[in-house]
């Protein structure tokens, strides 16, 4: 794919919808702070729930996948992107950078961002095994001058446990202590949850830790998008309160009692997007 995605209408349009994706419903932790800040702005929200989990398939296939939203998002058309999700973020944000035509932001620098403000000088990092794996966040530290201490820690059980509704359970807080071992002895001043599934462990991984401050990175993306929209002149020009589609590729099992875990309510307006209508964009767009 060497063509960039063009979509021009959507750069102009302050009314237009703001895109929000994530593998799956973990982004919804992402959409509700962003939803807070800015709650008249008109979201498109899509969980990949059929692909999902991002976090142990390859940098290709995330690219791909990633890919393939955007030029769905862009021919809705949006007017800026959010990927919410920690692994796409790290595999494909760069690369879409360089191809999408409206604002994209990711989770990572975000994050980074707030706890650079926070001042820590040791830092912990959970995450999927795709993100820690690939050294994002210890780059975007670099980048942004950081010069303390981190220590990483992929929690590949962490998004099935949670999926599973598990999130303040004996068993996951037995798989966290495990998980944990090394950073419970050395109890870093910050911790970054480097997945957008894990601020529902929260409780758990506050038990554990209770002298670390946990990055709210939620709030700090919606922070950085507000101050993007409004750089952009995209800020949507109304009182009136905004309206979210909600899109999956497939409907899990457990969807209503996770959609009210990660949101706190039911989803409504939910519509089921086949998957062939994604993967269509690779075989459109490709060379
Ligand atoms: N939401 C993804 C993230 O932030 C985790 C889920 C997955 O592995 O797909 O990394």
């Amino acid at each position: 794919m060497n063509r960039k995605f063009v979509n021009e209408e959507s750069g102009a349009d302050r009314n237009a919808p703001i895109g929000i994706f994530d593998s799956g419903l973990g982004g919804l932790t992402v959409f509700k702070a962003i939803k807070k800040l800015l709650p008249n702005e008109n979201f498109v929200y899509l969980g990949d729930t059929a692909r999902v989990p991002y976090g142990s398939k390859s940098r290709q296939t995330v690219q791909r996948f990633s890919e393939q939203i955007c030029q769905f998002l862009l021919d809705i058309p949006v007017k800026a992107i959010v990927i919410a999700c920690n692994t796409a973020s790290s595999a494909a944000l760069d690369y879409l950078e360089s191809k999408v035509t409206v604002p994209i932001i990711g989770v990572i620098r975000p994050g980074v961002k707030a706890l650079i403000q926070r001042g820590a000088r040791m830092v912990g990092i959970l995450g999927t095994s795709g993100t820690i794996n690939s050294g994002t966040y210890l780059k975007a530290l670099e980048a942004a001058g950081f010069s303390g201490e981190t220590e990483s820690q992929a929690c590949p059980l962490f998004v099935p446990l949670v999926e599973e509704g598990w999130h303040n359970h004996v068993v996951t807080e037995q798989v966290a202590r495990l998980y944990l071992q090394q950073m419970i002895m050395h109890s870093p001043d910050a911790l970054i949850l480097g997945c957008t599934h894990y601020p529902l462990l929260e409780p758990v991984l506050r038990r554990l830790l209770p002298k670390t401050f946990i990055i709210d990175s939620p709030a700090a993306v919606a922070r950085d998008l507000a101050t993007l929209l409004e750089e952009k002149a995209l800020l949507r020009q109304s009182d009136a309160p905004g309206s979210t589609r909600f899109y999956i590729t497939d409907l899990p099992q457990k969807f209503e009692e996770l959609s009210r875990q990660f949101l706190g309510y039911e989803l409504k307006n939910l519509e089921k997007l086949p998957i062939e209508t994604l993967e269509r964009y690779t075989e459109k767009h490709s060379c």
